[in-house]
């Protein structure tokens, strides 16, 4: 089953057959939004807004673990997300759709993982991560390719026949926020290799990969990143790109579900093997 988070300006996919709304309590509290099973072409998705409905939780408090572990409830084992970054690259302009293939982390208060050793959430289950959790195990996944390769591919072919302005790779650089980068630590994060920039990108691909769940992000540039562009950023600049943007990615979305394989081919599934100590 294929999960979608939709993140700023993306509350509903409001291009799709919604069928059932889902309220679900997970044992790391309630997640942003209901679950919203849809039907798109013939296949069934299930999306959550990142934010919530009404845009209510700041990327510092989004329950990504409760969003994440209510998509393994439901079944959900390849995560697509949507969100809005800056660009730092000069090559990404406003509009442009990146897959990001690497990642930079600069948040400072978030819970990162789901293995806390001897504090762990001991659950149910017989799977592997579920075994982890009751036997209280300490977990460090492997990073080298926290973005799902098949998934990147296959949404490069998407992006590819729509004729969208895309690239096919970038480092995500997630910042704690809410406030938007100075320009000081936009430099920074330039000379440290940084394309883009936003708030949401993690914890949220690291919990995905601890279910052993595929994650990728397409990325949309909202705007130039602070000192850039060389005028004042707001959230309206971000929002309404991402409104204008709400067609295509509904294309997008519709496109890549007929596309992509049924059978995982990426190996995402095997990251617990010899992850735990
Ligand atoms: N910085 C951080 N997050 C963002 C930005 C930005 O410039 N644009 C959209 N999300």
């Amino acid at each position: 089953m294929i999960g979608i988070i939709g993140g700023s300006g993306l509350y509903k996919l409001d291009a799709f057959k919604a069928l059932e709304r889902i309220e679900i309590r997970t044992p790391f509290g309630e997640p942003s939004s209901p679950l919203v099973v849809a039907r798109v072409g013939d296949k069934e998705v299930i999306f959550i807004s990142r934010h919530g409905e009404g845009h209510i939780y700041p990327p510092h408090k989004v329950p990504y673990r409760a969003n994440l572990w209510a998509f393994r409830e439901l079944g959900v084992n390849r995560v697509l997300a949507i969100s809005a970054v800056g660009s730092i690259n000069r090559r990404f302009r406003p509009g442009d759709f990146v897959l990001i293939d690497d990642l930079l982390d600069f948040t400072k208060k978030r819970e990162n993982t789901f293995y806390e050793g001897k504090y762990s959430i001991p659950l149910g289950g017989e799977d592997k991560v579920s075994k982890l959790l009751k036997e209280g195990k300490v977990v460090h996944i492997d990073s080298s390719q926290l973005f799902c390769p098949q998934i990147r591919a296959v949404m490069a072919e998407v992006l590819e026949n729509l004729k969208l302005s895309y690239h096919t790779s970038g480092v995500y650089a997630c910042t704690e926020g809410p406030r938007f980068e100075t320009p000081a630590e936009i430099r920074m994060i330039e000379k440290m290799g940084g394309d883009v920039v936003g708030m949401t990108g993690y914890p949220e691909v690291v919990l995905a990969r601890e279910l052993t769940m595929c994650y990728a992000s397409v990325c949309i540039v909202a705007n130039p990143a602070a000192g850039i562009a060389g005028y004042r950023l707001t959230s309206d600049e971000v929002i309404s790109l991402m409104k204008q943007k709400e067609e295509e990615i509904g294309k997008i979305i519709l496109e890549f579900l007929k596309r992509l394989p049924d059978k995982r081919s990426c190996g995402c599934d095997n990251i617990l093997e010899g992850a735990e100590v």
